[in-house]
């Protein structure tokens, strides 16, 4: 799973946000102002590479492969008793309920048009802006008209054989013919601000992190009390009845979403090239 590219680009990664947090000067708070530069679109893309990252990861490496050593995963994880782990759409949920803790106001939801659970059932402004990603297979960008939150909507795609065949045979699923890379649902990203400086989108990728490795975490501690709880260190599922670290599971997250997450740091916060400098088509 290591690559020297994914490390070297993600040590580019820390360096840059260390050198935005901790060594450049604090604007002023009118400076500040003038800064936010940074459209709020970008962030939502920075975000979603993050998203991507984690949900391809949790559901290969850790549901898909964990099941096949004897874990299990359901919709009743959290109750007492129940020895298993969230389902990918409730980690989802679990990274969007610590979200809402965090004084960061991005919020993130995980809606379709054909969903298992109904609350999931896009309405309104949103189930437009949902037909209309199903018809160009673009991402959405849209201003809610009653929260006026500003929206975004990015296609959630059934990235592995296990997606398919789980809401295919799920007795609540309304449909039943979902096939590998189809557009399953969107994420749903929402912020008050239009334009943010480049602090303040370190500060959501930041609140991000922090909310999926605690959903991560609260997985960990519900797997201590399992009768028989795997090895929980450097292994990982796919070796054996182990799983990764909150340490080991973030840094790999890291990894694979340094280079998506890197280019969308740097889209948002260089300026545009040149029109010269763009080689004709
Ligand atoms: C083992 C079963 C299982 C797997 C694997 C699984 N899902 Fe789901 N998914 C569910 C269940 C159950 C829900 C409803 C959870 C809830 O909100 O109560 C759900 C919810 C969703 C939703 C929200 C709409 C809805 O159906 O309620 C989307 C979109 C979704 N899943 C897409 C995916 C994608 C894409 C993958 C693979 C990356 C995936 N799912 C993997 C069972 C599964």
């Amino acid at each position: 799973m290591k690559n020297a590219g994914f490390t070297l680009t993600a040590l580019l990664l820390t360096a840059l946000i260390v050198y935005l947090f901790v060594s450049a000067p604090p604007p002023l708070p009118e400076q500040a102002a003038v800064n936010a530069s940074i459209p709020v679109d970008r962030v939502f893309a920075l975000v979603e590479a993050e998203n991507d990252a984690v949900r391809t990861l949790w559901t290969r490496e850790i549901v898909a492969a964990g099941t096949t050593v004897g874990l299990r995963f359901g919709e009743d994880w959290r109750e007492v008793g129940e020895e298993a782990g969230p389902l990918p759409a409730l980690f989802l949920r679990e990274t969007a309920k610590n979200l809402e803790r965090n004084p960061v106001r991005l919020s993130l939801f995980l809606g379709s048009d054909a969903p298992i659970n109904s609350a999931n059932r896009f309405e309104g402004r949103q189930k437009d802006a949902f037909a209309a990603m199903r018809r160009t297979g673009e991402p959405q960008f849209f201003l809610m008209p009653d929260t006026r939150l500003h929206t975004a909507m990015f296609p959630d795609e059934a990235v592995t054989e296990a997606c398919v065949s789980c809401h295919n045979e799920h007795e609540d699923s309304p449909k039943k013919d979902w096939r590998l890379h189809d557009v399953m649902g969107a994420t749903t990203w929402a912020y008050p601000e239009e334009r943010l400086t480049a602090e303040e989108m370190l500060g959501v990728l930041a609140a991000l992190r922090s909310s999926i490795r605690s959903a991560y975490q609260a997985y960990l501690d519900k797997v201590v009390a399992f009768g028989n709880p795997p090895e929980i260190g450097t292994r990982w599922p796919r070796e054996g009845y182990y799983l990764p670290s909150a340490d080991v599971f973030m840094a790999v997250l890291g990894e694979s979403s340094a280079r998506a997450s890197l280019e969308a740091i740097l889209d948002a916060t260089l300026p545009p090239p040149p029109a010269a400098a763009v080689p004709a088509p």
